[in-house]
């Protein structure tokens, strides 16, 4: 049985906050809000719970989770030392979308790490989250509160659609702030290395930092391909002495875990080797298809207006063919032809006269069916040299999930998506949407 609690964030309700803390205590699983994507918690340091949470999801056992917590006091439980550089991000970006890869406590189960020698740790900065961790006592591994492979949910109807009757307790607390997923940091290297592009960038991290970070290649297209080097790390702070001093990165060590099979243990070798081929993501995560929506998905990707123009006779020749194509736009004028389903991400000039017009689709997304010509009109992009601002980014990013899943409601038969400059959050953008592409990216040439 799910219990469903609807919850205020700016009056959270200490009754549910009491009965879904309690759940964590006694192993039971918990979806929950965070400012990024809805979580589903268990407690990190009971294996049993941990197993709970891969089996609602039906979530591959070699794909680590992220352990949340909500002080900093939780830390020494969780890893084993904390390097300066980590210091200095905690300090500036927690709570809040980054997650920092760190060498693991002794404590932490494999059933967490997926036998990783480092350990994933966020401090979600959203009040139910925060109140929740707090009230439960424990750190608290959450992936994404989704069946796995669908996109993330942004709304606790999403988590009520994928997990009802899977999980013990659903905090519903509205919409996600950010939309998609934190940063996947790696600190055990020098520089860090980004392993998942998410709601912090890399340009704001690095200029938190004054140092430049590398991305791994394996998530990267055009970002020169950096390495990720060793480096010593520290205790952290106010703990005992270290026992011997350092440790090393684990590319420098065999860390094969016990217990588990072959081959995780082979590709958590393959992950730490120091010359891993470049197309072996560091973040285990990152190597599945991810977000997908039922249909097939194509995304465009150069200049704004070649996009929307290609986007648009594909469009035309599909429906000519018999099927339903479903269209993702940012840019907020374009012609699509009679039957298409389209989502207007990140739009928040638009204002439809009535809900036949277009139907609110998240935040900053509008869907509309069976577009007239004079809703989006041929020819007429409004300046389509125009950069994204960051605040369009944000409003693009927090409209993805969503429109992923309304296309599936929908029932389309193909999906095409207009692509972003990859800059800023425009990475995060790009990586989920050439995710859930599978990887089909269409370049094209302009104007
Ligand atoms: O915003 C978020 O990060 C959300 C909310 C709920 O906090 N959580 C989330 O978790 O996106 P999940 O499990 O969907 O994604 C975690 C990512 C995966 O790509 C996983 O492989 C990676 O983090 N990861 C976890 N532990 C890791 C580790 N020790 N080393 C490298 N990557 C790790
Ligand atoms: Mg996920």
């Amino acid at each position: 049985m799910t219990k469903l609690f609807h919850l205020d964030p700016l009056h959270i309700d200490p009754a549910a906050i009491e009965t879904a803390a309690v759940a964590l205590r006694e192993g039971q699983t918990v979806a929950f809000p965070t400012e990024t994507v809805y979580g589903l918690g268990g407690n990190a340091l009971d294996p049993q719970a941990v197993k709970r949470i891969f089996a609602a999801k039906g979530r591959p056992a070699d794909n680590p989770l992220i352990v949340h917590i909500a002080s900093l006091d939780n830390l020494h439980n969780i890893v084993n030392s904390v390097p300066p550089i980590a210091e200095q991000l905690m300090r500036h970006f927690w709570p809040g979308p980054l997650t920092l890869v760190l060498p693991r406590a002794a404590s932490i189960p494999n059933e967490v790490t997926a036998g990783l020698e480092t350990v994933a740790v966020r401090m979600p900065d959203h009040p139910v989250a925060l109140a929740l961790i707090a009230a439960s006592g424990v750190p608290v591994a959450a992936p994404s509160a989704n069946r796995s492979g669908r996109p993330s949910p942004t709304r606790a109807e999403h988590v009520v659609e994928d997990l009802w009757g899977k999980v013990e307790v659903i905090l519903d607390a509205g919409p996600c702030s950010v939309g998609v997923e934190s940063t996947v940091l790696d600190v055990t290297c020098d520089p860090p290395m980004i392993l998942r592009p998410g709601g912090v960038t890399k340009e704001t991290i690095e200029t938190a930092l004054g140092v430049t970070i590398a991305v791994d290649p394996a998530i990267v297209t055009r970002e020169q391909r950096q390495s990720c080097r060793g480096t010593a790390m520290q205790r952290p702070p106010g703990r005992g002495p270290a026992e011997g001093g350092t440790v090393p990165h684990q590319a420098d060590r065999d860390f094969a875990p016990k217990g588990i099979d072959d081959e995780t243990k082979n590709r958590g070798r393959r992950m730490a080797a120091p010359l891993q081929p470049e197309n072996v993501p560091r973040s285990p995560g990152m190597k599945y298809t991810h977000y997908a929506p039922q249909a097939p998905m194509t995304l465009y990707v150069g200049p704004r207006e070649a996009v929307v123009r290609a986007i648009s006779e594909r469009a035309s020749a599909e429906q000519d063919a018999g099927r339903r194509v479903g269209v993702m736009l940012t840019s907020s004028v374009a012609f699509m032809p009679g039957d298409t389903v389209i989502v207007l991400t990140g739009s928040t000039a638009y204002s439809p006269q009535s809900t036949e017009e277009a139907e609110p689709c998240g935040s900053s997304c509008w869907l509309r069916r069976n577009p007239h010509l004079d809703w989006l009109q041929a020819n007429d992009i409004h300046d389509p040299d125009a950069a994204y601002s960051p605040e369009d980014l944000r409003n693009i990013a927090n409209g993805i999930y969503d429109a992923l899943r309304r296309f599936d409601e929908e029932g389309v038969d193909l999906i095409l998506a207009q692509g972003v400059p990859e800059a800023g959050l425009g990475q995060a953008i790009m990586n989920r949407l050439s995710k859930a592409a599978g990887g089909n990216v269409i370049k094209v040439d302009g104007p």
